[in-house]
């Protein structure tokens, strides 16, 4: 490593979360507009009806919370970390868009507002780390949506923890926005899968490239790995949703398999009575 690089190893875990500039130059690789189509369309197939109010559960800088926003859906966004809500407060103020950056904690947060859809993308499900993170979560979720309300969840296909075969998606790459690169690193040579807790300790690095020099950061994260056959057991445990398709990826044309084109476990969860 450089000399004259400086570089910042971090104690807590989520702190990755606290700088909320740098998570948002490094996760703006996706094409928002494509996965809200997916998102609306899949969920009007299984609500039947159309989607006029949607929340983002652990939305960090929310693109896909802005994106519904610019359609005229009635757009939420909700995160823990009062860091990542005030940025991303600041993003919506400045497209003057209507979407609602809520600080809560997605197993607890109540509201009387009802949405027709509530989804949770990235790592953001793994941060449900216990069993009973995951049920708190599904009846919180169940709680704030209108009747057939849908859930969707995108998070880790489960060949990355228990297959042998390497990681379905890249654990390294690069994102430049003006004159910050930022290189990331999330959990691709530092990752300690413990099959009694399920849990991944992962390292998330990131180097930030500026006209002023080159900081290098290490965070420490945690991230429950939960297996599908856990998942299913825990959905009917909770008896709030049923599990009514189950995509690959953000993507119509691919359902859940062992192919390498699934490379995401993506849920469709609908609101029971
Ligand atoms: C990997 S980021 C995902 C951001 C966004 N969903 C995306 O697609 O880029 C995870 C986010 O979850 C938030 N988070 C972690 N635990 C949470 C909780 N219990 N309730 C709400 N947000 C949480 C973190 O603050 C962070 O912003």
């Amino acid at each position: 490593m450089d000399n004259d690089k400086k570089i910042i190893k971090a104690s807590k875990i989520g702190q990755v979360y606290t700088i909320p500039e740098l998570y948002d130059i490094a996760f703006d690789f996706r094409d928002a507009g494509k996965e809200v189509d997916f998102l609306l369309d899949i969920a009007r197939e299984h609500a039947g009806r159309e989607i006029k109010s949607a929340l983002e559960i652990a939305c960090g800088p929310a693109y896909h919370t802005r994106e519904m926003s610019r359609r005229g859906i009635i757009s939420g966004g909700l995160d823990l970390e009062p860091n990542m809500v005030a940025y991303t407060r600041g993003l919506v103020e400045k497209e003057g868009l209507s979407c609602e950056i809520i600080e809560g904690d997605m197993r607890y947060y109540k509201s009387d507002k009802k949405y027709d859809l509530v989804y949770i993308l990235m790592a953001s499900f793994a941060q449900l780390q216990t069993n009973q993170d995951i049920l708190d979560n599904f009846n919180c979720v169940a709680d704030l949506l209108n009747d057939n309300g849908i859930y969707i969840i995108s998070t880790a296909h489960p060949r990355d923890f228990y297959g042998d075969e390497g990681k379905s998606a890249e654990t390294v790459w690069s994102m430049t926005r003006g004159d910050i690169t930022v290189d990331s690193n999330w959990g691709g040579d530092d990752q300690k899968f413990d099959p009694m807790t399920e849990i991944d300790d992962v390292t998330v690095s990131f180097t930030v490239t500026t006209p002023d020099g080159t900081t290098h950061y290490d965070f420490p994260d945690r991230y429950r790995r939960c297996s599908i056959k856990t998942f299913e057991a825990l959905n009917q445990l909770a008896g709030r949703f049923e599990i009514v398709d189950t995509y690959g990826a953000i993507d119509k044309n691919i359902l859940l398999s062992n192919d390498k084109a699934a490379w995401r476990f993506v849920p469709i969860m609908r609101k029971l009575k």
